[in-house]
């Protein structure tokens, strides 16, 4: 297999909350699992995150908080790293747009690409009315006016987007706008800003969505919802929009001898997808001494970008940011942005819930924090990704999460190594029996290796990842028919060389999920090496033939690798 270079990268979470599992189901968990499998397969591959942590959001909370804006972001930055963490998501670097060790180097990356698309003429620089607090004596930029969107009639919208219809906004458009500091009504005044001329884009943008609905060679096809709504929008042509804003909060506009640029910063979602580039410069820095090579992965064709993100991004992710490195020219555009939907909780009566901060209580198990105090992440991995909302909303089930827990892993996956291992140690030594004589059904199923390797593989690939692990699963599924079929305990007595036959077809069985289970279930996987005593280095790597257990092989100790989970009455 020839290896590949891929930059993958997870949204930026805003740094003033706390992540829950819509978080995870939408972006971090699919990326993690991707980035897991690359490198099994040998990939060069590097994962990058971080904090989003300029813009209004940060500043509304730490004005609630009664701090500033660095303390709130070190604050849940160091929290969402942990709950990361605990989740198995690795990230080779989490930096943070206005974190101590980024800050300089992302301001100066930032406005460098401001720069460039200024020196090209392609901002408009326009005075406009805009919402403006006069209690608070501030503009009221994005969160800082709420009211209800023109289009979808919803009356929570934001002045920047409508996260009902998923709209980007002009705040001027909202329908009885209020400030979110005072709760007053907003008057207009004038101020400068620098638009983006997205429309120059829309041909450009139109031929590149367009080139994305079929795959092609390593290319996999986007989504069909993600091209159906950027290309909704171009079709509604795409306005100029403001890249600058009215905040102490961020990133300078670089412009010294403009007056009108004094006291502003850049749009956050201006800078926040730049923030990808600026961490990966951050990383090369640690890890080579040199920033500059970024370079490698950002402007070199040979590598692929993958940007994994939620349902809400997809205006900034397939139509701003691919026209900002348009526009800025030397980039190449990303290869894939892969989004998943929004997740909901179904209540216990049905009912479907959002995911918010406003609605779910502080001690709700569905924050990441609050969960892993009680569960391992595991379960919660799998069960995010079987509901994974890839292609059409999904819901959270607690008594769901619990009962496939038990019902899946324990009884299906967990219950094959289980019986398999158990008996490997009862009636053969605790080794790996001699494979013996091959019947056709034996040979069956160790062809069927390989084919899951090709198959899962390839599913991953396309970012089918719920389909591959429910194809994952089946592999498990027709291991315990055989399992049942053979009945070894039968064997045992009348053929024990048979029996030996069964067990060592088991343990080849058990030894290939344990490779395949790994990008989803990583803390298993690696608790099923220790089960098969299989030293961890190199053991995962994506091929069938490494994946192999030799007859007379010593086996750990028996465990269960997957715990049963109570379900309250
Ligand atoms: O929706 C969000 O949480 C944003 N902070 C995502 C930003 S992604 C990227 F562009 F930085
Ligand atoms: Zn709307």
């Amino acid at each position: 297999m020839a290896q590949r270079r891929l930059l993958v990268t997870a949204a930026l979470p805003y740094s003033n909350g706390r992540l829950h599992v819509g978080h995870i189901a939408g972006a971090y968990l699919p990326a993690d699992i991707y980035v897991r499998y690359l490198r099994q397969r040998g990939d060069d591959v590097r994962f990058i995150c971080g904090s989003d942590d300029n813009g209004v959001a940060i500043t509304i909370t730490a004005a609630k908080e009664k701090t500033t804006p660095q303390d709130v972001c070190g604050r849940y930055r160091a929290r969402q790293e942990a709950d990361f963490d605990g989740l198995g998501i690795r990230f080779d670097i989490y930096g943070g747009t206005h974190s101590p060790e980024c800050v300089e180097l992302h301001n100066r990356i930032s406005q460098g690409f401001f720069l460039e698309t200024h020196k090209k003429g392609l901002f408009t620089k326009k005075t406009t009315k805009q919402l403006y607090d006069a209690q608070a004596g501030k503009f009221l930029p994005d969160r800082y006016v709420q009211g209800t969107c023109p289009f979808c009639k919803h009356g929570g919208a934001y002045g920047d987007q409508c996260e009902d219809c998923g709209r980007s906004m002009d705040p001027l458009a909202l329908i009885e706008p209020r400030s979110t500091i005072t709760g007053s009504t907003p008057e207009v005044r004038e101020t400068t800003h620098w638009y983006l001329r997205l429309g120059e884009f829309e041909a450009r943008l139109k031929v590149w969505l367009e080139s994305k609905r079929e795959s092609s060679g390593d290319e996999p096809a986007w989504r069909e919802a993600t091209l159906n709504f950027a290309l909704g929008q171009i079709k509604a042509s795409l306005p100029e929009r403001a890249m600058t804003r009215d905040l102490e909060w961020g990133v300078p506009v670089p412009l010294p001898d403009d007056p009108d640029a004094a006291g502003k910063v850049l749009y956050v979602w201006f800078d926040a997808p730049i923030g990808y580039v600026s961490f990966t410069a951050r990383y090369c820095e640690r890890a080579d001494g040199d920033w500059k090579a970024y370079e490698r992965w950002w402007k070199d064709p040979a590598c692929r970008i993958i940007h994994f993100i939620g349902e809400d991004n997809t205006v900034f992710h397939a139509l701003t940011w691919p026209a900002m490195l348009m526009a800025e020219g030397s980039f190449q555009l990303p290869s894939a942005v892969v989004v998943n939907a929004f997740l909901n909780e179904r209540g216990p009566d049905g009912a479907m819930l959002k995911l918010s901060k406003s609605r779910m209580g502080d001690d709700s198990a569905l924050w990441i924090e609050q969960f892993l105090k009680g569960y391992d992440p595991d379960p919660l991995r799998y069960y995010l990704t079987s509901i994974a909302p890839e292609n059409q909303r999904g819901a959270f089930e607690m008594r769901e999460f619990l009962a496939r827990n038990n019902d899946e892993l324990v009884a299906n996956l967990g219950n094959l190594f289980n019986r398999t291992l158990t008996f490997a140690k009862k009636y053969f030594d605790n080794k790996v029996p001699e494979a013996g004589t091959l019947a056709d059904v034996d040979h069956e199923l160790l062809a069927a290796l390989p084919a899951a390797f090709e198959r899962i593989g390839h599913q991953i690939e396309h970012f089918h990842f719920k389909a591959a692990l429910a194809d994952l699963m089946q592999v498990a599924r027709s291991g315990n028919q055989y399992f049942d079929a053979k009945q070894p305990w039968a064997q045992r007595k009348t053929d024990l060389a048979g029996c030996g036959t069964t067990i060592h077809v088991c343990l080849q069985m058990i030894r290939a999920l344990t490779t395949l289970m790994a990008p989803f279930l990583p803390f298993s996987a690696t608790k099923a090496l220790a089960l098969l005593n299989v030293p961890a280095d190199g053991a995962l790597a994506w091929d069938p033939a490494s994946a192999r257990l030799t007859a007379g092989h010593p086996l750990g100790e028996p465990e269960v690798l997957v715990k049963k989970l109570d379900i309250p009455e």
